[in-house]
Formats: structure tokens, sequence, C-alpha cells
């Protein structure tokens, strides 16, 4: 799908699928990657050394977190995950945005930086199909990441 430019304050992004990035919102992604680049510093990750920061923005306050390796591998956790079982821990509940880093090279390829499937029906449970979520294109890149509508990673999601 042809990606179209998103500009923020200091940044362009390539928008992919139907998103409706709120002005209020908007403000806020560029933040939201930098919590996610600032998060994944702390990923646990001596099994894949794949680091992955993630950042949710959730009822007005961002939440972040990193994956959590463990020795037996299934029980590990996403960055995604992380971060937003922190923000509903905190009493949050609806996903304005998410932002995902992988720390990747400028020029990785989307499906190397993308969130797991498992992760995708996490979102969705709090989230809409026009909810963006940021990837991150890599620090130096030609543009900030690409914001893909949840609808659009994954579509026929699961709902009760
Ligand atoms: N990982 C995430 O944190 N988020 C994703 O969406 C993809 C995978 C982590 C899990 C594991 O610690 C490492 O990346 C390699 O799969």
């Amino acid at each position: 799908m042809a990606a179209s430019a998103f500009k923020t304050a200091n940044a362009t992004w390539h928008l992919i699928g139907e998103t409706s990035p709120s002005l209020e919102s908007s403000d806020q992604y560029e933040a939201l990657l930098e919590a996610a680049r600032l998060i994944r510093k702390n990923a646990y990750a001596p099994y894949s050394q794949f680091q992955v920061g993630a950042a949710v923005l959730m009822d007005g306050e961002i939440y972040s977190g990193c994956n959590v390796e463990n020795a037996s591998y299934g029980a590990t956790i996403c960055a995604e995950r992380s971060a937003i079982l922190s923000g509903v821990a905190n009493g949050a509940r609806a996903i304005d945005a998410l932002a995902l880093t992988t720390g990747p090279e400028p020029g990785t390829p989307l499906d190397q930086r993308s969130p797991c499937g498992v992760c995708r029906q996490v979102i969705s449970e709090f989230a809409e199909d026009h909810t963006p979520i940021l990837i991150d294109a890599g620090d130096g890149a030609a543009y900030a990441g690409e914001i893909v509508a949840l609808g659009h990673l994954l579509p026929w999601r699961f709902n009760l």
C-alpha cells in the first residue's frame, strides 16, 4: 500500500492505512517515539539480543515498556504488552497511539520492525481500527517512522 507523508512539529512520518491521528495526540508522537527509544535501553534480551521498546499513549498519559526475556523462552513478554499492561494497571483503558522501536538500522524492512501477532491482539483490546501504531524507522532515517492503522496490521480482529 502506498504511504503518504504526515508531518509533526519536527518529523515526517509515512502514513499507512486508515488512521485518524487526532491533532492532540499527534503533538505527542515524537515524545512517544523518544519514550520508546529510551526504555529500549532497559530491555532484558540475553537470549535473542533483540532489544525492543514501546510507549503507549493511554487516556492522555505515556506508559512505556521493554521486552523481558526468560530462560524458559515461552515466558518472554514483548515490549508492547509490557507498556500496555503498565497503563492498564495504572487505571488507563483507551489507547490513543502506540510507538514501537527495535532500534533498527535505517532501511530495515517493515516486517522486521512491526509488532508481533500476539501484541496486535492485545493492542486491539484497548484500541480502534484507526488507532495509529508508530513504527520507528531508525535514528538518522529520512523519516521518523511509519504510522500504521491497527486495522491495517490486524484486519478482521477478534472482538467480543
Ligand atoms: N519482541 C517484542 O518485544 N515485540 C514484538 O512485537 C516482537 C518481538 C521481542 C520478543 C523477544 O524478546 C525478542 O523480541 C525476539 O523475538
